[in-house]
């Protein structure tokens, strides 16, 4: 027998942060969708996740808390391995870097690079935070000042390794280029190139000596290994490369897919190719940069207070309704919304009325006209109004695998609801309850529930990798068996294989319907519940004294520190565009440095879209983001006005985008 084909598929290693929230599930659902896809079509699949556990902030996590680093992060990694479980991920293997095979394999790597002359010692020279023992890089502080707590930060030189970076430019950009597939999707790949490595890569500072809860560097025991030096490096070690068992590792290595989210591209394209070049080992195939769950336009972290609770959406909701609306509602590359609306009307709309009406309705009538029984072909009379359907429902398999061969999950999903939307509507064409009134159109009436229930089928089976439980909740109610040859996912491409004599069962709505204004008021209840929780648990004296001090300041007056919230910074306009029913709105794309924003403004009586392109103006970057007549926009441009007189803020010279304006 020939061997099968292998698909190697990983995550990023997740931080064990104190809760993982419906944003971080993202990544792992679609990659569990593919691994599951491969599956189904034959592959070797080897689905690869875990934790990322080093590093000074775990540290002082577990400090404050009173616990060694080791027992904070053992009871985090247990609760995330539970969540996996319940949201259905099939990963084959889970990585902690605490695992002590890892830690072998890490410090072989950096014995290795070092001894061949890869890693050398010199000194870092950054900012230092005393009270954070921490250093930071000129673009790490805000406003000068430390990003953790907003100290003095002092110039300071600290003994480190360094990898040499800057060696392997040349031949990234090489490899870059002729790949052109690497780095995906492409827009991703033109970031990386011309923001960062067409700029010119420093060499890299891969251990610290500040703090010890990370791999200890064999040869010199006051240095750990830079994080990401040692996370990166898990999609090798899991594989056993540097242990005594390295079977996996020529197995499945160089890995297919690296799926990671858009803010963590850079590391996986730059860092860690040059790191597997300097080991002399092959590159992963591909590096995707997916997009982010916003939660009002915000990229939701647990930093910002607007966590929403996987465990507690999958309780409420099952998970095959979660990891539906992630697929779905997000597309994939993309950044997409979520909010308690937004799910609660897909369930509703997608699960409950389309898919599952059409399941519950079919079953109802096979049951009511055939006794749940269905007739031999000959005793069924197809006609031409049937051929449009059944061509849709033929060609459903061959859509759906181009687009999970590409994780297109959302644009796979639309076409699945495209042919239920259309089998509903089949029903209404053919109305069964007309033709059930009389005897000579039974054949007709057989010919149509055929239809139904083949279309179900084919439709239930390619519904596997997104919702993994749902398929079988569907055969049991159309009759059919999960493990069968005609549920087996290659038995989608093929119409006409629902077989006569199945009989149909009633059963529960596949998804029941949810009452909106009440799921609504149910979660707002559930979140303000946490965030009391989380309040209670704030230090009141440090709180207390900031608003004293400003409670000394005359009214409208406001402190130097208020001022330095507002962060302004230089933008250039890349593209403008009139909104759409708006007399005033113009919408652009802004560069502003290391990102593009969207902003509407209200400016199109005073300037035309085409003068607004190559504009340097001054863009309010840390604004919650509005909607302007429907339009998103992510901070504002400022301008003077006077009376009906309006003039943008422009800045002369050639400052780049991104410079701060203080
Ligand atoms: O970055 N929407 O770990 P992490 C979509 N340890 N995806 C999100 C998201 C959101 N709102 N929030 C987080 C790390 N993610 C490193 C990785 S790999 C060698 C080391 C995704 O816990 C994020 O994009 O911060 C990333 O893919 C994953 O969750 C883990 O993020
Ligand atoms: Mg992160």
């Amino acid at each position: 027998m020939p061997e099968k084909k292998t698909y190697y598929i990983t995550t990023p290693i997740y931080y064990p942060s104190d809760k993982l929230h419906i944003g971080h599930s993202y990544t792992t659902v679609a990659a569990d969708c593919e691994a599951r896809y491969r599956r189904l079509k034959g592959y070797d699949v080897m689905f690869l996740t875990g934790t990322d556990e080093h590093g000074q902030k775990i540290q002082k996590k577990a400090e404050a808390k009173g616990v060694t680093p080791q027992a904070y992060v053992d009871e985090i990694v247990a609760g995330i391995k539970d969540l996996w479980a319940l949201m259905d991920i099939t990963n084959d293997k889970f990585i902690r870097t605490t695992d002590d095979y890892h830690v072998k394999a890490v410090q072989k790597i950096f014995k290795k690079l070092y001894d061949q002359g890869d890693i050398y010692k010199s000194e870092y020279e950054g900012h230092y935070c005393t009270p954070c023992e921490s250093f930071w890089t000129e673009t790490q502080l805000v406003d000068g000042k430390c990003p953790d707590c907003g100290g003095n930060v002092e110039i300071t030189k600290e003994e480190s390794y360094f990898f040499r970076l800057s060696k392997y430019q040349d031949r990234l950009i090489e490899f870059i280029e002729g790949n052109p597939d690497f780095i995906s999707p492409s827009a991703r790949k033109n970031e990386m190139l011309n923001n960062f490595i067409k700029k010119g890569l420093e060499d890299l500072c891969v251990s610290r000596t500040s703090f010890d809860w990370g791999v200890p560097v064999t040869f010199d025991d006051k240095h750990v290994v830079y994080v990401w030096v040692d996370a990166l490096s898990n999609y090798i070690t899991a594989m056993g490369y540097g242990s005594d068992d390295d079977s996996d590792y020529k197995k499945y290595w160089p890995a297919d897919m690296h799926l990671v989210g858009k803010e963590i591209v850079r590391f996986h394209t730059i860092i860690w190719p040059a790191l597997l070049m300097a080991l002399d080992l092959p590159l992963p195939k591909q590096v995707y940069g997916h997009g982010w769950l916003l939660l009002n336009g915000d990229k939701m972290s647990k930093s910002k207070g607007n966590v929403v609770d996987p465990v507690i959406l999958v309780d409420r909701y099952t998970s095959d309704a979660i990891r539906y609306f992630l697929l779905r509602e997000v597309p994939f590359g993309s950044d997409g919304s979520f909010t308690p609306e937004s799910l609660i009307k897909r369930i509703n709309a997608d699960l409950a009325n389309d898919l599952g009406n059409l399941v519950s309705r079919t079953a109802a009538m096979e049951i009511k006209y055939f006794g749940g029984a269905m007739p031999e072909a000959k005793d069924r009379l197809n006609t031409e109004a049937d051929d449009e359907v059944i061509g849709m429902l033929s060609q459903l398999s061959k859509t759906v695998e181009g687009y999970l061969d590409q994780l297109q999950f959302p644009l796979a999903l639309t076409e699945i609801w495209k042919c239920v939307s259309r089998l509903n509507k089949y029903i209404d064409e053919t109305a069964p309850w007309i033709l059930s009134k009389n005897e000579e159109d039974k054949p007709r009436l057989a010919a149509v529930m055929y239809t139904l229930l083949e279309g179900i089928r084919i439709v239930s089976i390619l519904l596997e990798p997104f919702m993994p439980k749902t398929p079988a909740k569907i055969w049991e109610q159309i009759g059919l068996e999960a493990g069968s040859d005609i549920t087996v996912w290659d038995s989608a491409a093929t119409w006409g294989l629902y077989p006569a004599g199945a009989v149909a069962k009633k059963g529960d709505p596949i998804f029941p319907r949810l009452d909106l204004e009440k799921e609504l008021a149910a979660l707002e209840e559930i979140k303000q519940a946490a965030e009391a929780k989380k309040e209670e648990k704030k230090e009141a004296p440090a709180e207390a004294k900031a608003t004293d001090a400003k409670a000394e300041l005359p009214e409208g007056v406001i402190t130097i520190d208020d001022f330095a919230k507002v962060k302004l910074v230089v933008a250039e306009v890349m593209t403008a565009e009139r909104v759409e029913g708006s007399e005033k709105l113009i919408k652009m794309k802004l560069n502003v440095g290391n990102a593009e924003k969207q902003v509407v403004s209200g400016i199109a009586k005073f300037y035309t879209p085409e003068e607004m392109v190559g504009k340097k103006v001054v863009f309010v970057a840390n604004l919650a983001p509005a909607t302007l007549c429907g339009v998103l926009s992510e901070g504002m441009i400022l301008a003077a006005t006077k009376g009906k007189k309006l003039t943008l803020l422009t800045i002369e010279g050639d400052l780049p985008a991104g410079s701060k304006i203080s």
